[in-house]
């Protein structure tokens, strides 16, 4: 079982960097994956989408195939995502124009929205309503919510980190074992993106 930690925030040294860096080292030391993949939008490694994507040009395959490799083998993703004036980076839309339903279809992925102050729940509504209709990736219905991520998982405020180890911990299991359920409906062959190319 592979998982794939998406890191949303085009900032360099984000908060979103070190949540999704948190989360690794949980998973590898609850030992709930085979392995764990990082893939970061920051400093923008993807360039923003054009209609050459669809005519397979040379230039975007070779950038986007290590995108899609590790994609492809992911079980299961986790979407980091800070809230930027309310709503999901560009970089982070940006890329659910360029992976769709071959890399992230009928693939589970816990949301971990993140704010630096009170907000944080624009982007999960954002994701939750606009992110899945072709690509098909499966959001759970748990997700994670960090407020004031300066404090969070810093030993600045234990309470508050002990509250929110166990919800993440919780959440990672729920999300193995998802991965490991959904692997049976994408292999059911009842999946069919060549006639429902989209939903609807
Ligand atoms: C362009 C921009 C807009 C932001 N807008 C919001 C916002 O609407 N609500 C909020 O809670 N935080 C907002 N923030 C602050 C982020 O929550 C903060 O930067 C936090 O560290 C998460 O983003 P990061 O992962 O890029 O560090 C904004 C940050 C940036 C860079």
């Amino acid at each position: 079982m592979q998982l794939t930690i998406i890191c949303g925030s085009h900032r360099n040294e984000s908060q979103s960097e070190r949540i999704s860096k948190a989360l690794t080292d949980r998973v590898n030391e609850l030992s709930l994956f085979d392995s764990v993949e990082n893939l970061s939008l920051a400093g923008n490694p993807l360039p923003l989408w054009d209609e050459s994507v669809w005519h397979g040009d040379e230039k975007w395959r070779a950038q986007l195939a290590p995108w899609r490799a590790a994609l492809k083998a992911s079980d299961a993703l986790v979407v980091v995502v800070p809230e930027w004036h309310g709503m999901v980076p560009a970089g982070l839309k940006n890329f659910f124009l360029l992976f769709g339903p071959n890399e992230l279809g009928h693939k589970p992925a816990l949301i971990t929205a993140i704010s630096a102050g009170q907000g944080g729940s624009y982007p999960i509504v954002e994701l939750r309503s606009s992110s899945y209709k072709n690509s098909r990736i499966c959001y759970l219905p748990d997700h994670l919510l960090i407020r004031h991520v300066a404090k969070a998982f810093t030993g600045d405020d234990p309470d508050g980190d002990q509250h929110l180890w166990q919800r993440t911990d919780y959440c990672l299991h729920l999300l193995r074992e998802y991965g490991s359920a959904l692997v049976k409906v994408r292999d059911s062959g009842v999946v069919d993106h060549k006639q429902f190319r989209n939903g609807m």
